[in-house]
């Protein structure tokens, strides 16, 4: 909600009422997709990828300098692509800085934020973010906003679902699965464990599977990532997983289900490892809590059956709970916008 103030100002004798409207917004800065949601009730999210056209005749046959997210992705042939963020960090080159600039401001302007109001913003990172990959987001960021802060991806998913005492979010991302002890403050370093097995591990396990058991055979990790996002599961199989692929001159039918599961299956024992770390090296008196108390979150916690699996694992350290948050592409930004919004004005002077 818009914080609205009434300021009345005295112009030539009149009296005018004008509006100083506030807007405060939550961004989720991913790998894959980076997600928007403002204070006035817009959200929207995109892939997190720029095109440039390569040449004059691209830009005239494109109409445009630059292209983001799908029709980036659609118009790929013609164009120079740029993936500002790579394993959750924000490169430092000067395109990529252009490009996630460029990314914002697209961004900003599918939900109207670009309109001339006092702009409060926090970007969701990933969890091992180091200080000097905040302070590059910090600085690319704060032209577009009079206040901007990072905070921690995870620690933004807590803050959504409301489960700030006691809880651990597994963030499951393309980049990096992020682990997050969350205890009613700001996660320290030793709260939070990273790995880069993610969306994009179990997309090149898939192809790596594939071409050792079809020697003819060639997926690219798009196509493999467009069959794991459709048919993604882990322990027992549930129905057979057939995909056309185009051999030679002809289609051939493949049966991936094992190749599938095997993939997805690849990011289970860094999870449980992360898992059990936390809960081992938190307060005694609260452990039980903790592990009772295990959100799944990120486009990866899509993966059926994930939770049953962890939940299984989980037995064999003394048992816990496994949940999933039901709004994986726009929980990190929705935290983020609560958290802009619950942070005190004073904050925003020096921010
Ligand atoms: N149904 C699904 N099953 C398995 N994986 C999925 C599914 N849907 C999306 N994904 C995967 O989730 C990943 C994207 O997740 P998300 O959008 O949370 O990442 P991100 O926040 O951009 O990345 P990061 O947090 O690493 O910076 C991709 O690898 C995508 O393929
Ligand atoms: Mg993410």
């Amino acid at each position: 909600m818009a914080n609205k103030k009434k300021i009345l100002i005295k112009k030539t004798g009149a009296t005018r009422v004008k509006e100083n409207k506030t807007l405060y917004i939550g961004i989720d800065l991913g790998t894959n997709h980076t997600a928007i949601s403002t204070s006035e009730g817009k959200k929207k999210s995109i892939l997190s990828v720029v095109g440039i056209p390569k040449d004059a005749v691209a830009s005239k046959f494109l109409k445009k300098e630059r292209l983001y997210g799908d029709e980036a992705l659609k118009h790929r042939v013609a164009l120079n692509m740029f993936k500002p963020i790579e394993s959750g960090l924000l490169k430092n080159q000067r395109e990529d800085l252009e490009a996630a600039k460029g990314l914002l401001q697209y961004i900003m302007g599918l939900v109207d934020a670009n309109h001339d109001v006092k702009k409060y913003a926090i970007i969701g990172v990933p969890s091992q973010a180091s200080v000097l990959n905040k302070k590059i987001i910090t600085e690319m960021a704060k032209g577009f906003f009079d206040g901007v802060m990072v905070a921690s991806e995870p620690f933004c998913v807590a803050y959504n679902l409301g489960e700030m005492e006691h809880s651990l979010v597994v963030d499951i991302g393309a980049g990096t699965t992020d682990i997050c002890r969350v205890h009613g403050t700001l996660p320290e370093p030793d709260d939070q464990i990273s790995s880069n097995k993610a969306g994009d591990y179990i997309d090149a396990e898939l192809v790596r599977l594939i071409s050792e058991e079809y020697t003819n055979v060639r997926v690219t990790n798009e196509v493999a990532k467009k069959w794991k996002e459709q048919s993604s599961f882990v322990g027992e199989s549930q129905e057979e997983i057939v995909v056309d692929v185009p051999v030679d001159s002809s289609i051939l039918k493949l049966s991936i289900t094992k190749d599938i599961r095997m993939a997805c299956e690849s990011i289970i024992p860094d999870i449980m490892s992360g898992i059990s770390k936390l809960i081992s090296t938190y307060d005694p008196d609260f452990q039980e809590y903790l592990r009772n108390n295990i959100w799944l979150a990120g486009g990866g916690s899509q993966i059926r059956n994930i939770d049953v699996v962890l939940t299984k694992e989980l037995e064999l350290i003394d048992g816990g709970k496994v949940f999933k948050d039901t709004d994986p592409v726009f929980s990190g930004a929705n935290g983020a916008l609560k958290l802009a919004q619950d942070m005190p004005p004073e904050f925003w002077q020096t921010a």
